[in-house]
């Protein structure tokens, strides 16, 4: 007999349920939904830009972060060519590479579960178009810091795009690098955010790439007329309205985040500084215990069997169950 899920901590989503206010906007839009959404999000587009302090043709909006990266790979790469990033990491890369027909190119991690910048560039050849960061990375939560950045933009060429995924960066608390002070200098950067994770509207898949206007304008030509939803862009534009009680909510994540990490290191676990809204558990801890021990206590977390568990931070009770689950695995100590 299968155990019930009570916590759903696998998917890196937000614990809060929209707010109040976004739902009234939600609902106001819902009594509108026979008729069509804008042909293209121009609305959003800008409130996002402004929002952003970029020009709207610095902004591509999509159908979820994975939209608009989905939009870059038709966009830039051609079946054959290659696209390098650091593995393990989020599962859509892969896919999105096998969609349009390239071929993707994982590159191991480093130990420390950091992306290993010099392998990542020593992996291109010729056929490579595409070169994925993912910043906070998932699912370690390590950072590039921004001299790391900044360097590996350098050495980048010019015909290879860098897909900068920030889809965690409001969890890093500011110490994240200013990738839009780098826009103009590298037409080759798409910065990738999403109100997904730390805006909470996980279900209404809503995305955006910021980048330099030639760029973009390719990624817009691949948009899906209407493909916007009007319920979603109601939400967006209210969530935008709503900054400060969303940091809020963020900033009691970052707060449960480092508890887990604090007590979770008091049981003996092993856990590096993690920028996410997730915390990594990693082999030789025995994480495989630790995901029974979990499942038996109803949490479902991300599970890479001998290799790492991801434990998206919940609520506070939530937590909790985590940390009277993993209490109960005996860590060895080093
Ligand atoms: C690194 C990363 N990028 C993007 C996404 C997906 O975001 P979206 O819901 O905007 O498509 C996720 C979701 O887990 C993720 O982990």
């Amino acid at each position: 007999m299968s155990i019930p899920v009570v916590h759903q901590l696998a998917l890196n989503e937000s614990p809060y349920p929209p707010l109040p206010s976004v739902r009234r906007a939600m609902r106001r839009a819902v009594a509108q939904a026979h008729r069509y959404p804008q042909f293209y999000p121009d609305d959003l587009t800008e409130r996002i830009a402004v929002w952003c302090r970029v020009a709207p043709d610095h902004v591509a909006v999509g159908s979820g972060s994975v939209g608009v990266a989905l939009q870059l790979l038709q966009a830039v790469m051609e079946p054959g060519d290659t696209m390098v990033y650091a593995w393990r990491s989020f599962d859509a890369y892969p896919l999105l590479a096998d969609m349009v027909g390239a071929r993707p190119v994982p590159v191991p991690l480093s130990p420390d579960g950091h992306q290993d910048l010099g392998a990542l560039l020593a992996a291109f050849d010729h056929r490579t178009r595409v070169v994925v960061l993912c910043n906070p990375h998932n699912p370690t939560g390590t950072l590039v810091t921004t001299d790391r950045l900044a360097a590996f933009l350098r050495q980048v060429p010019r015909d290879v795009t860098v897909l900068l995924d920030e889809a965690y960066v409001e969890f890093a608390g500011g110490s994240v690098p200013d990738p839009l002070a780098l826009l103009d200098a590298h037409p080759n950067l798409l910065v990738l955010r999403t109100f997904s994770k730390a805006y909470g509207l996980a279900a209404l898949r809503v995305g955006y790439g910021l980048g330099a206007p030639g760029l973009i304008g390719r990624i817009r030509r691949r948009q899906l007329p209407f493909g916007i939803n009007t319920v979603a862009a109601a939400a967006v534009k209210a969530s935008l309205r709503a900054g400060s009680e969303l940091r809020r909510r963020v900033e009691t994540v970052i707060a449960e985040r480092e508890r887990l990490r604090r007590e979770l290191g008091a049981l003996g676990w092993h856990i590096g500084p993690g920028h996410a809204n997730s915390v990594w558990l990693a082999a030789p801890d025995p994480i495989d215990d630790g995901a029974v021990a979990l499942t038996d206590a109803g949490v479902l977390a991300r599970h890479y069997p001998g290799e790492g568990l991801r434990l998206t931070v919940g609520s506070r009770e939530a937590n909790d169950a985590v940390l009277a689950a993993l209490a109960g695995v005996g860590v060895r100590c080093p």
